[in-house]
């Protein structure tokens, strides 16, 4: 039988997600929104590029979620993207009165399922989404290390004119303005990037990440990025569902890990059928474990907003 995704939130995210998801072949995918007739709409458009692109996947879209029962997996990226000027901060109240409903819905169809969580403030969300699901933490990951990895990543890339295969990167961290990109733990086929460029150089890359998301709403004006994160999602859920044991960096439930308990926070974690299988521990120097739990420190100042 094919595996099941199910996308709630079938905007700009969600949508492309679908895409990514429905042309990789992993699994038949559902779409849910609000909006009338959007998922609907997306989720036919897509099924009927699937003989061109000669993918046998089913792709659907509803308002009900009677369509995502027994997903294998739920990636959540209903609520509003910031515009020009927000921070991710700023969508708190909003999205996670969306979270909480949304949550409810998935749970009741979905009860084995691994959520995936998209919406910001993301590691907030993620703890929302945790605590009203009452799933383990093995099930509720967030999605944003990937993400921001990747841009520096590219950046790399880019300034060292080497393919993109030959560089990882681990951004660890909130998805916020207090993101930690690791360099000493980015390479370039196996060497680290500390001794391929000049620190000033680096300095400004590694601020780049960190401004990643800003200098795509700069540029879009009415939204965030997507096609970024949305690819950054289906490597997650290509690693659960063809249980790779893949290690990315997400946001997961720390219980002392990192000197951290009870918060979402990025950190290196391993990927497999059963979601979040382990969270790996590197060591740090004293510099990148006070960035980490002032990190920390702001996600937990969200969470006691909304009271998570
Ligand atoms: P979008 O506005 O294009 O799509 C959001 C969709 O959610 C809309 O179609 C809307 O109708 C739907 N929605 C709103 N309330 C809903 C509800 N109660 N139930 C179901 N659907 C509902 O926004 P976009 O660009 O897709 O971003 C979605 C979220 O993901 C935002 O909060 C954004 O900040 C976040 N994001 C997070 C990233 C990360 O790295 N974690 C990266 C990119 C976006
Ligand atoms: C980003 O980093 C909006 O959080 C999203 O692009």
């Amino acid at each position: 039988m094919r595996k099941k995704v199910s996308i709630v939130g079938a905007g700009n995210v969600g949508a492309t997600c679908a895409h990514w998801i429905a042309a990789k072949e992993l699994a038949d995918v559902v779409l849910v929104d609000v909006v009338e007739g959007i998922p609907q709409g997306k989720g036919l458009d897509l099924l009927e590029a699937m003989p061109i692109e000669k993918r046998d996947v089913s792709v659907a879209g509803s308002n009900d979620y009677a369509l995502t029962a027994n997903s294998d997996i739920v990636v959540i990226t209903a609520g509003i993207p910031r515009k020009p000027g927000m921070s991710r901060d700023d969508l708190l109240q909003t999205n996670f009165k969306i979270m909480s409903d949304v949550v409810a819905k998935v749970v009741e169809q979905s009860p084995e399922s691994v959520l995936i969580i998209v919406s910001n403030p993301l590691d907030a969300m993620a703890q929302a989404a945790f605590r009203q699901s009452g799933f383990n933490r093995e099930r509720v990951i967030g999605m944003a290390g990937v993400l921001d990895s990747a841009r520096f990543r590219a950046f790399i890339a880019a300034e060292l004119n080497v393919s993109v295969e030959n560089v990882t990167a681990f951004v660890l961290g909130g998805h916020g303005d207090t993101m930690v990109p690791l360099p000493r733990y980015s390479t370039v086929a196996g060497i680290p990037i500390t001794e391929l460029i000049a620190p000033g150089r680096l300095e400004a890359m590694v601020k780049r990440t960190r401004d990643g998301g800003a200098e795509i709403v700069k540029y879009l004006k009415t939204g965030s990025a997507y096609y970024a994160p949305s690819a950054a999602v289906t490597e997650m859920a290509e690693a659960i569902l063809k249980d790779k044991k893949k290690i990315l960096p997400c946001a997961a439930y720390l219980q002392g890990e990192y000197g951290i308990d009870g918060y979402f926070i990025g950190v290196p974690c391993k990927l497999g059928a059963a979601g979040l299988e382990q969270i790996v521990q590197i060591k740090l120097t004293a510099e990148e474990d006070a960035a980490l739990k002032k990190s920390a420190a702001a996600v937990k100042e969200l969470c006691a907003v909304i009271g998570v």
